[in-house]
């Protein structure tokens, strides 16, 4: 579900028209709906009822400060990947108790500064790592608290790119050889074993391979969490959100179609996770990015011109592969709708930005709409994994992002000013 409706054929983001929006603030605009937000956050929290959980948000689906705060207001932890990402929960009002340090790479510096911020757990992925962080708090006279990462080699159906609980990726640590690890780990002065973690993969939108994963890895746990204390189990992120039906998904009529029910809801997650856990006795830890905000965001592009060749037509807009690099780089799937809905026929569209590259593109020959120069179209669950991985390719300054609350708005981040994008550039003097 989600709160980005046609009202009167203008589409809405809550009670705002977003025409309104894009007509003060430009474009590309990032648009997010604090309701959607919370909505998500709530009914993910209310499945795992049962359970002592701890929702912790993964940052790196959408790091902006006014979307950490709504997370922080209902309660949630975070899971970060960098210094920079438990800075900005920090910056936004999230506290570091709450969260959880992942990531095959930290740095000693990262280290430290987690270590001193008091995370909840870093959730290391090699043994060198156990090695670094039990070091580094020697150093600080701390005791730093660990999970291990079990890569339970599971296929997740998902796209290569964004699977990661097999043995071909640089994931985790094999399934066989965990009991050795915690046994040497254990020996670590400064290091607290306080959990496990697994993830297996993002964007899967079918529960079976979050069961098999997590029956997999029970027996583990189970021995594990006796032998050390164990306080907590993570079973990670990667709830899938509906692409296809972006729109219809947002009316309560669309959850009664056959493409709802092949739809993985939280409450069809919880029903089957929730028995498998519940026994464990552990607090578990969740860390979903794409479910929370995905369908929370959309990215508003200006039609810039309409052009027919022999066998297409393209609608060229003037967001681009650096301000949603998802289709280009996933090939993924985002709807694209027009702001105002005229009647007519649709007609097969290209939309694409302007950047002089083949994958900048935003779809291929999917009906559209007819639009023209100065209209408005809207890239639908452009909310996580969108703005985060913009870039200031082609010179292109990064987009501002608005939020929305009811009949509210507010810019939650400012339009790069163009001279920012080289401010930190230096020319040598012998130049
Ligand atoms: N936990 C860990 C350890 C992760 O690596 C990830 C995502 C998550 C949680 C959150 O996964 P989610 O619930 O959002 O699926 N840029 C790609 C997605 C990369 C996901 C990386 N890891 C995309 O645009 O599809």
């Amino acid at each position: 579900m989600h709160d980005f409706k046609y009202i009167r054929n203008e589409l809405y983001c809550e009670g705002v028209a977003i025409e309104s929006l894009v007509k003060k603030h430009g474009t590309p605009l990032y648009v997010y709906s604090q309701q959607t937000l919370t909505s998500h956050y709530q009914k993910l929290d209310a499945a795992l009822a049962p359970l002592n959980h701890l929702i912790c948000f993964a940052v790196k689906a959408n790091g902006n400060l006014a979307v950490l705060r709504t997370l922080a207001n209902q309660g949630a932890g975070f899971d970060i990947v960098s210094e920079g990402e438990l800075r900005r929960v920090m910056a936004a009002g999230g506290v570091a108790s709450n969260c959880v340090f992942a990531g095959v790479g930290k740095t000693e510096a990262e280290i430290v500064f987690a270590l001193n911020a008091g995370i909840y757990s870093f959730n290391a992925e090699s043994e060198p790592e156990l090695a670094r962080i039990n070091a580094v708090a020697g150093r600080l006279r701390k005791i730093a608290p660990v999970a291990v990462r079990v890569n339970p080699n599971v296929d997740a159906h998902t796209h290569a790119k964004i699977t990661t609980g097999t043995y071909e990726n640089k994931f985790g640590i094999a399934l066989e050889e965990i009991e050795g690890v915690y046994a040497r780990a254990s020996k670590l002065k400064h290091l607290r074993l306080r959990g496990l973690q697994m993830h297996i993969g993002s964007q899967l939108t079918e529960v079976t391979p979050f069961a098999e994963a997590v029956r997999k890895v029970m027996p583990l746990v189970k021995k594990l969490a006796a032998k050390y204390h164990l306080e907590f189990f993570s079973i990670g992120g990667g709830l899938g959100i509906v692409y296809q039906h972006a729109l219809a998904s947002g009316s309560d009529k669309w959850w009664k179609t056959a493409e709802a029910k092949n739809i993985l809801t939280p409450e069809h997650y919880a029903a089957n996770l929730v028995p498998l856990l519940e026994p464990l006795g552990l607090r578990i830890l969740l860390e979903p990015g794409r479910f929370i905000t995905g369908n929370a965001g959309i990215l508003v592009a200006r039609v810039e011109y309409v052009k027919r060749t022999g066998k297409k037509n393209f609608v060229i807009v003037d967001a681009a592969m650096n301000d949603l690099i998802r289709p280009a780089f996933y090939d993924s799937y985002h709807e694209v709708v027009p702001l105002s809905r005229k009647k007519g026929a649709p007609i097969p569209s290209d939309v694409v930005g302007p950047i002089c590259e083949s994958g900048d593109f935003f779809c291929k020959d999917r009906p559209l709409a007819k639009v023209k120069q100065g209209d408005y179209v809207a890239l639908l669950s452009a909310g996580a994994y969108g703005f985060v991985m913009a870039s200031n390719y082609n010179a292109r300054p990064l987009s501002a992002e608005v939020l929305v609350n009811g009949n509210k708005s507010a810019v939650v981040r400012e339009r790069q000013p163009v001279p920012k994008i080289w401010e930190l550039e230096r020319v040598p003097d012998w130049l």
